[in-house]
């Protein structure tokens, strides 16, 4: 495999502008020797990022957000850091080979390339003789052959015919009952999906890596089966349809969150491409995540029954926990997104989603079910749950209009319904509060993070380090000053920059990316450093004095009392070198 080193990198970095490329994403305006944008990386109204061409770095002073052009793109577009290189490359017009970095080298790729080559099994038996009532099946659910191929669907035959095939491969068992593709319970192999129409699932990147399949020839439980969670395929980390709508989505900054493959199948096909599928009605962390990386508004157009509403209530809440915007759809007249398109047309459907609720209204309606607010107790506790449900909206206008609304439409005093809110949101304010002072870094941590900060920013710094404190005396920082060190001793200079690209290939990338995050210091100056390193300093011998000092208490052997007791008189000097920690 090719491979370019930390150099050839840099010299990419070095050949293109900061600020050109990050403003042909984001409008920036220059204020003195910066340039200042709306930070992508957060929701922000006012430009908080700075951009330095002096520095090659962009740095948000809201979020912390930072790193060069190659960690900009890596996030900004979620692509990988050789992929970012690539296209920095790219716009220099710089030409390198595309498989160039070592961390591209991909997992997994002997269980990736099986599954594939399942796939073109599945995919063939379609067109098998065994096929015809599959095919009839698909028809007559308007999955015709261009959908069939854009969708990959396959169909998985009865009388063990995949296995017969892949054991003649030469795959070892071993590999092809662990990726779920064939189970051996009664010590016979055998097909693990048999007489069903089959779809690859994808991971984000694409890769597939599982199939869920329907049956077709009767309605027998479950009617869709899902190969078993495997080393590669965790259901809970992937959104059906999600590599193919991924751009799209970016582009039109709108997701379409839907509950089945076939509703998310058929608005691709109609050209509604920024969609998702749940394939149920849960939604993990890691979807979560995923989703956020798309940076885009939620449309939740669930299911059109009960499961769908209390489901659309359910995550919207979550959702909305997670700070996303989101918007609530509830078609009507048909089962599910699938079902309306087929019955009515695509237009339709846009039209819906043209007119998406807000999540409060439909929580409106929603929680007034099984209510009959005549009666006082009902309305009582109607109101209440409002009022529960208003306290984690950030939206102060939102919260406002609410119990205004609320007000008007019961007839209840405006004021109680305001001190109930206030009484709640206090409660909740204490814990966030709490949340947050766990978050915090302790003033050691702090310290020893800046002063690694200063040290990747000029080698004087690092000097100065050298002569002044010399070692850490916790493992991590240790470590990342380490990497510091070798850093400098290969190329003899630092700067931010470069070694951001460097640190792309080691394993302390999220360390050390977390320390140029969070660190946010705007001048750096030797005074400040040596300041920063004499605080360090005390900080490690108070805590050795502490420590000391607890072990003499313990102590009883007579002999060892006086020698910590003579160590700590001298650590309390300054003489002493301070060792543990
Ligand atoms: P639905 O029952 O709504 O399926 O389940 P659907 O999308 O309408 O499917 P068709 O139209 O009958 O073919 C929604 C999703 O829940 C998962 C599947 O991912 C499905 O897409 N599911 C459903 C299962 O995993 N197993 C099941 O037995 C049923
Ligand atoms: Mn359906």
């Amino acid at each position: 495999m090719a491979f370019i080193s930390p150099e050839e990198i840099n010299n990419i970095r070095s050949s293109v502008s900061i600020v050109d490329i990050i403003s042909t994403y984001i409008p920036l305006n220059q204020r003195g020797k910066n340039y200042f944008g709306v930070c992508p990386f957060h929701e922000d109204h006012s430009p908080s990022m700075s951009v330095s061409s002096e520095k090659q770095m962009y740095k948000c002073f809201s979020c912390g957000a930072a790193g060069n052009v190659f960690t900009f793109i890596e996030n900004y577009l979620n692509v990988s850091f050789g992929e970012a290189v690539s296209l920095v490359a790219e716009k220099a017009g710089i030409s390198i080979k595309a498989d160039f970095l070592p961390q591209k080298e991909v997992k997994n790729q002997k269980e990736y390339d099986l599954m594939a080559l399942v796939l073109k099994i599945y995919q063939n038996n379609l067109n098998t003789e065994a096929g015809n009532k599959a095919i009839q099946y698909l028809n007559e659910r308007k999955l015709e052959e261009d959908v069939r191929k854009d969708f990959d669907i396959g169909l998985a035959l009865d009388d063990n015919i995949l296995t017969k095939l892949l054991l003649k491969k030469d795959y070892s068992e071993k590999l092809l009952v662990d990726l779920g593709l064939l189970n051996n319970n009664d010590l016979k192999l055998h097909d693990v999906l048999k007489d069903r129409i089959v779809f690859p699932l994808h991971d984000l990147d694409g890769n597939v890596i599982g199939f869920t399949a329907r049956c077709y020839l009767s309605d027998i439980k479950p009617k869709y089966l899902n190969t078993k969670e495997t080393a590669i395929f965790k259901k809970g980390n992937i959104l059906y349809n999600y590599h193919r709508a991924k751009d799209t989505i970016r582009l039109k900054k709108e997701v379409i969150l839907v509950e089945g493959n076939m509703d998310a199948i058929r608005m691709y096909a109609n050209g509604i491409k920024n969609v998702v599928a749940l394939m149920g009605t849960s939604l993990t962390k890691e979807q979560i995540k995923a989703l956020k990386k798309l940076r885009a508004k939620i449309v939740l157009m669930l299911d059109n029954d009960e499961a769908g509403e209390d489901a659309t209530y359910r995550l919207g809440n979550i959702l909305e926990k997670e700070a996303f915007e989101i918007q609530i759809v509830r078609l009507n007249g048909a089962k599910d997104p699938d079902e309306y398109i087929l019955k009515y047309n695509a237009e339709a459907i846009i039209e819906n989603i043209m007119h998406a609720g807000s999540f409060m209204d439909f929580k409106l309606n929603y929680l007034k079910k099984n209510k009959n607010l005549n009666s006082a107790v009902d309305l009582a506790e109607y109101i209440k749950t409002v009022i529960e449900n208003l306290k984690s909206n950030p939206d102060e206008i939102l919260k406002e209009v609410t119990l205004q609304k609320l007000s008007n439409d019961y007839n209840i005093s405006y004021a109680v319904l305001k001190e109930q809110l206030k009484i709640d949101s206090k409660i909740k304010v204490k814990t966030e509060k709490n949340e947050e002072e766990k978050k915090k870094k302790t003033t050691y941590e702090k310290l020893a993070n800046e002063i690694l900060y200063f040290m990747m920013n000029d080698a004087e710094y690092i000097k100065l380090y050298q002569t002044r404190l010399g070692f850490f005396p916790t493992k991590k920082e240790r470590m990342i000053a380490s990497e510091i060190l070798y850093y400098y001793n290969l190329y003899k200079t630092i700067n931010l920059a470069d070694f951001i690209t460097y640190i792309a290939t080691i394993n302390l990338k999220k360390e050390i990316m977390d320390i140029i995050e969070s660190v946010r210091i705007q001048e750096l100056s030797d005074e400040a450093m040596i300041e920063l390193l004499e605080k360090l300093k005390k900080k490690m011998e108070q805590e050795e004095i502490k420590c000391l000092k607890k072990e003499l208490k313990n102590e009883f052997d007579p002999n060892k009392k006086m020698e910590l007791a003579k160590k700590l008189v001298e650590i309390k000097k300054g003489s002493v070198k301070v060792e543990s920690y």
